[in-house]
């Protein structure tokens, strides 16, 4: 029999995840941009901020961004360490499409490599980057260990990970409405903006699903990472998760 995992809420076989992830990126690709600002208020832009200063990224580091999507974190990056060589990456075409054009209209193309590839998978060689990200993508994955102990090998020594994701509020009254807001109006939100609220469903449920701060944290520590620490954004909504290559 094959080894099941969650796609959101549901039990799938762990061959299926990945075209069940894939076709729901397809369908929010065009819209990706937009349902990020309105769902979050705009406060996605603050917290990859965050990450980005978090990494204190040298002037010529090589940088791999995993999930990379539109290429937020990339652009972040791209325009304030313009030396460095940044390879956005990402499992799904449409959505890699979408961060290349951009990065070309946006002027941020002149030092980022476009790869379409799994961060389970990375075809990359042993102690190659000085700093990954991953922003948003981890929870997606059909399996986060093996991705995990991907990416720490593709570090060079002293290189770090940072994991920016969905997490566990800490405050159950926040918890609560929270709660609320994401079943009742997140869907709603992608039916009206993207016309497509199975997503934004799935948004939801595979939040619910993803591991809290610490358990990540300790599957970092596991796949051979150190110094491993995570800060909390908007009461646990999101954590940023960094860990190092020693
Ligand atoms: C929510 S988007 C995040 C995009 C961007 N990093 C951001 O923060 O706006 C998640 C991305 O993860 C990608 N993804 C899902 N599973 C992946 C995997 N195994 N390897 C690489 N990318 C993956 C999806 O295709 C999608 O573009």
């Amino acid at each position: 029999m094959n080894k099941k995992t969650h796609f959101g809420y549901q039990e799938v076989d762990e061959l299926d995840k990945k075209k069940f992830v894939g076709d729901v990126f397809t369908s929010v690709a065009k819209n990706y941009d937009v349902m990020n600002d309105a769902m979050s208020f705009g406060m996605h832009r603050l917290w990859k901020k965050i990450l980005v200063e978090l990494a204190s990224i040298g002037e010529e580091d090589f940088i791999l961004d995993i999930a990379s999507g539109t290429g937020d974190i990339s652009k972040l990056i791209s325009k304030e360490y313009p030396n460095t060589n940044i390879f956005m990456s990402d499992i799904n075409y449409e959505m890699l499409d979408e961060g290349r054009n951009r990065a070309i209209d946006e002027s941020f193309s002149r030092n980022c490599h476009f790869c379409q590839l799994s961060g389970e998978e990375l075809p990359f060689k042993d102690n190659t980057f000085d700093v990954i990200t991953v922003g948003f993508g981890l929870r997606n994955f059909t399996n986060k260990e093996r991705g995990l102990k991907e990416m720490k090998r593709c570090l060079k020594k002293n290189g770090k990970l940072l994991v920016l994701e969905f997490s566990k509020p800490i405050n159950p009254v926040f918890s609560k409405i929270y709660d609320w807001y994401s079943f009742n109006i997140l869907p709603k939100l992608g039916s009206l903006l993207a016309n497509d609220s199975d997503s934004y469903q799935y948004l939801a449920e595979s939040i619910r699903m993803h591991p809290d701060q610490d358990k990540l944290k300790n599957m970092m520590l596991t796949s051979g990472l150190s110094n491993c620490k995570f800060f909390n954004l908007l009461n646990g909504i999101v954590a940023i998760h960094i860990g190092y290559n020693d």
